[in-house]
């Protein structure tokens, strides 16, 4: 009987891809997926780090696996991700879970194979080296006939709220060459969808001299088959009017873009170095609308900034009802230790992030129904 694996992952799409990838290693390694965690000989926790929560999730949940190791001494236990990639998380979790085998970070995924063979008890492997992307490692698609193909990894935005850049490094684009390559083959297997991911796709190939976004797009749309193609995430200050213009002549790309913006106050956008104004947002929001007809809009939001007052959040509102998003990702802002904002004064109470981000999902109803209603 062959060995079976189970992988929990957390967060983002980034990591649904990773998880991919170690479901790849584990593949060429004889494991097949287990139906559940309690038949899997390997176990491994693909953890977050954006938000508090994320991380008291998997400090529970990994808790809760010891009676599992205790009925089977041979069962490995494995968490990696974003939050083991911060130094004092990987140590405490290491320290406060003895039947936890392995800990690694989002920087030593392309390790993962050798630590599966390792030789050692126990290991803690942590390197703030990112300049190994993996770029050889095996994946295997678990996104029904969505295919995730990664152009870039890290983010060099340094959103003062964000604990990206700390856990996922600088900006590193792949080489086009190798990314139309993946696409091909991702579309001769049948896959109908193509989502580019990156943490920050409109600056992609800026690092190294490679081609620019909008020009990988084209190539993408030029690889014959039927799919389509989209791709998270943009950011407001890198979507230039040439990506706008691919998107809005190639059938094969998906109307639809996810334009985080954060907060609709000037004030709180400078703090958060978002590097755009709330009027340049609304100026690219206006573009999208006119050259793409019926685009389906998105975005993210942070309520509760530190320094956020009534008045800011009544900006955000306005601005939330302005663009008439099809879709809001409304969170309550969470301090991440090592960022700007962790000691910025002013922290917003608990209940009055509550407060406001329930405000938010209640705008976002009236919007829908508005919509449906048939007004714009
Ligand atoms: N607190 C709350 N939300 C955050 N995000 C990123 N960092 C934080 C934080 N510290 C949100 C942003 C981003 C999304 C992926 O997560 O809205 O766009
Ligand atoms: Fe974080 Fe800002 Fe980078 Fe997005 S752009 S990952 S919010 S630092």
């Amino acid at each position: 009987m062959s060995k079976k694996y189970f992988i929990t992952t957390y967060g983002c799409q980034l990591n649904v891809h990773e998880s991919e990838k170690l479901a790849g290693v584990l593949k060429e390694d004889g494991y097949e997926p287990a139906q559940n965690i309690k038949d899997a000989d390997i176990i491994i926790f693909n953890t977050c780090a954006i938000r508090e929560g994320a991380e008291d999730r998997v400090f529970g949940n990994v808790g809760a696996l010891k009676k599992l190791k205790k009925e089977n001494r041979d069962k490995i236990i494995a968490v990696c991700g974003c939050m083991t990639q911060q130094k004092e998380k990987a140590n405490k979790l290491y320290e406060m879970f003895p039947f936890v085998d392995i800990v690694f970070g989002t920087s030593n995924l392309y390790k993962f194979k050798e630590f599966l063979n390792k030789s050692t008890k126990r290991l803690l492997a942590y390197d703030e080296n990112f300049n190994l992307i993996g770029e050889d490692m095996p994946f295997y698609r678990t996104s029904g006939e969505n295919a995730w193909v990664n152009i870039m990894q890290g983010c060099n935005n340094f959103c003062t709220y964000c604990i990206v850049p700390y856990v996922r490094g600088r900006e590193r684009s792949r080489k086009s060459d190798d990314i139309l390559k993946e696409v091909k083959e991702a579309v001769n297997q049948g896959y109908k969808k193509i989502t580019l991911l990156g943490q920050n796709v409109n600056s992609y190939g800026q690092d190294c001299g490679e081609i620019s976004f909008s020009e990988l797009l084209k190539k993408v749309c030029k690889i014959q088959g039927d799919f389509k193609v989209t791709f998270m995430t943009s950011h407001p200050k890198d979507l230039t009017s040439d990506v706008i213009d691919v998107i809005a002549e190639n059938e094969k790309i998906l109307k639809e873009i996810h334009l985080p913006v954060q907060s609709g106050s000037n004030k709180i956008l400078e703090k958060m170095n978002r590097k755009y104004t709330v009027e340049k947002y609304l100026s690219i929001i206006d573009e999208i609308k006119k050259k793409i007809p019926n685009v389906r809009i998105t975005t993210d939001i942070i309520v509760g900034f530190p320094g956020e007052t009534e008045e800011d959040f009544n900006q955000t509102c306005e601005l939330i009802k302005k663009v008439g998003y099809d879709g809001i990702f409304a969170f309550m802002y969470s301090v991440r230790e090592g960022t700007v904002a962790e000691k910025m004064p002013n922290q917003v109470s608990f209940d009055e992030k509550n407060k406001r981000v329930n405000a938010i999902l209640k705008l976002e109803k009236e919007i829908k129904k508005g919509k449906n209603n048939g007004n714009n």
